[in-house]
């Protein structure tokens, strides 16, 4: 090996050995440099024979031609690995899943009621809401519940101790029956012009949702739970009616014609005669047991007479349901308070 091959292996291994870009320039300083040795090299030259000098200048052009390209080598591999390491360092796991957003979903409930609402609503029942923190008369009295009455702790509620700017009790309402009498007298101090006109009353027909309160707890009975009442009054609304009705709105709501539906004989103050209404899938998970699910009956005249109404001319049935009842019963939940906990995990099974 020659001075100038070795020199050449020199170079490489000090270039290959050089860590980063600034350090590789130092190193080709010192072979490329000024005072650097190709560059001592050429100034032998001058000493040669000129025909000497021409080979010998040649085979030190051939070595700094390889050193060169040596030195751009290694310029091109730490450029490389610098941006290589750079892109590791910014990389980005575009198989990693994105931070999505969930979807949220109507609560089975509010489902529920929306469905009560659109099956009644194909019937003609228009669909009221009323206050939850209700008078004491709204409750009760004005349902034939007077004062003291016993038949008031079928019903029993939360009762605050208030008034309000008429001095009348307040309550949170145990039912939503009182909006039987609050549309009701609506309805009918709206029409009273046309009435007393000599126009007939037009006939109420109504539906009810919402929240009602009872002091109960257990897998079935849930402080806050809700209600829906159903009302229809006219000149000649029988109790066939509400049979077929109830009937249909069964039907349409569990979407089959597979069961059987009772009338079974009950009190409440407000309705008379007054009915249970139980209903028995003939198939099913639930097949042959009888269900409650409305309270029911003919509305008793006392009450027709706080519509603001004459009970002689005017008759109806009135009743209420339990939209958590019928939820659970669609959608065969068989806890009550899991549907008020807010558990993500079950509520999102309704999405
Ligand atoms: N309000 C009654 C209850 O909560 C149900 C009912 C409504 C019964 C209308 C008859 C008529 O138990």
């Amino acid at each position: 090996m020659n001075d100038l091959d070795s020199l050449v292996d020199a170079a490489r291994a000090e270039f290959a050995q050089a860590p980063t870009p600034a350090e590789l320039e130092n190193a080709k300083a010192r072979y490329l440099g000024k005072a650097g040795r190709v560059t001592d090299l050429m100034k032998t030259l001058a000493a040669l024979a000129p025909d000497l000098r021409k080979a010998r200048g040649a085979e030190i052009n051939a070595a700094k031609g390889a050193i060169e390209a040596a030195l751009q080598a290694r310029r091109d591999a730490l450029a490389a690995a610098e941006l290589e390491a750079q892109l590791r360092a910014e990389a980005l796991d575009v198989t990693l899943p994105g931070r999505g957003r969930a979807t949220g979903g109507l609560h089975p409930v509010s489902r529920t009621i929306e469905r009560i609402e659109a099956i009644f609503a194909s019937m003609g029942f228009d669909v009221a809401e009323g206050p939850e923190i209700e008078t004491d008369w709204m409750s009760f009295t004005a349902l034939n519940n007077p004062e003291n009455h016993p038949a008031r702790s079928m019903q029993d509620t939360f009762y605050v101790d208030l008034k309000d700017a008429e001095g009348r009790w307040l309550n949170l309402r145990p039912h939503t029956s009182p909006m039987q009498v609050r549309y009701a007298r609506a309805h009918a101090a709206r029409h009273a012009d046309a009435v007393a006109g000599g126009a007939r009353m037009p006939e109420i027909r109504v539906i009810a949702p919402g929240r009602t309160y009872r002091v109960d707890s257990d897998a079935t009975h849930s402080p806050m739970f809700h209600q829906c009442e159903g009302l229809w009054i006219g000149e000649n609304v029988s109790f066939k009616d509400l049979k077929v009705v109830f009937i249909a709105f069964v039907r349409e709501f569990f979407e089959t014609d597979d069961f059987d539906v009772r009338f079974r004989p009950s009190f409440f103050p407000f309705t008379e005669p007054s009915a249970e209404i139980d209903i028995a899938f003939r198939s099913g998970p639930l097949a042959g047991r009888w269900l409650e699910v409305a309270g029911s009956g003919q509305v008793h005249p006392a009450v027709v007479r706080n519509f603001g109404l004459d009970p002689e001319t005017h008759i109806g049935f009135a009743f209420g349901m339990g939209p958590d009842r019928l939820a659970m019963l669609r959608y065969g939940i068989d806890d009550l308070r899991l549907m008020f906990e807010g558990d993500l995990r079950f509520l999102a099974q309704f999405r």
